[in-house]
């Protein structure tokens, strides 16, 4: 069953706009804006990921909230930050590729594991949560399901030497901490529709 989306908060609308459209190609296509339940308000973001499904951003405004509230997944958890992580679909291995590309040029390092059974790339978005795009490369079959099942009550063997694991260092700014990329936005913002 698809995702109708996937909603998370965001301090910086801008930075995190130029990552979602730009370093991830996916198109802001909605706005809500509404008072919020506790007596604030707050814009709701939704962006297309190119498949139907939606990644929505909330921008709260809302005094009674923490000045620095944590927006990574992970932090939000105070967990290390490859816990809570969002993984969209590549549609093969050369398109994940093109994405790395992407994301090197525009200004993100990369992490790239061949799992064995999927090929994924990770980076961190402008909230600190770690995006990923995976690709399942392997078939499961009744000895994966079996073991699945077996590890829901028991102590199984680790799956070791399978991991191939790549750093890629962008050698440009990220995006979002592009000043003239951030000015031109938040003056967009600030003119408003
Ligand atoms: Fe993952």
């Amino acid at each position: 069953m698809p995702f109708h989306h996937l909603a998370v908060v965001t301090r910086d609308v801008v930075g995190n706009h130029l990552f979602y459209s730009q370093a991830m190609g996916f198109e802001l296509v909605k706005v809500e804006v509404r008072k919020t339940p506790e007596g604030g308000w707050a814009k709701h973001f939704f962006y297309d990921t190119g498949s139907g499904e939606m990644m929505a951003f909330w921008e709260l405004h809302d005094g009674s909230l923490p000045e620095k509230f944590p927006t990574g997944l992970s932090e939000a958890a105070g967990l290390p930050p490859w816990v809570n992580h969002i993984a969209f679909q590549a549609a093969g291995v050369a398109e994940l590729q093109s994405h790395l590309k992407r994301w090197l040029e525009c200004g993100y390092d990369v992490l790239e594991i061949d799992h064995g059974w999927c090929y994924s790339i990770y980076t961190t978005d402008p909230n600190h949560t770690l995006v990923e795009w995976c690709v399942t490369t392997g078939v499961f079959d009744e000895g994966d399901r079996a073991k699945a099942q077996r590890a829901l009550i028991e102590e199984v063997d680790f799956d070791v030497g399978k991991a191939k694991i790549q750093h890629h260092r962008s050698r440009c700014e990220p995006l979002h901490r592009r000043e003239e990329l951030l000015s031109a936005g938040k003056a967009e913002k600030e003119r408003g529709p």
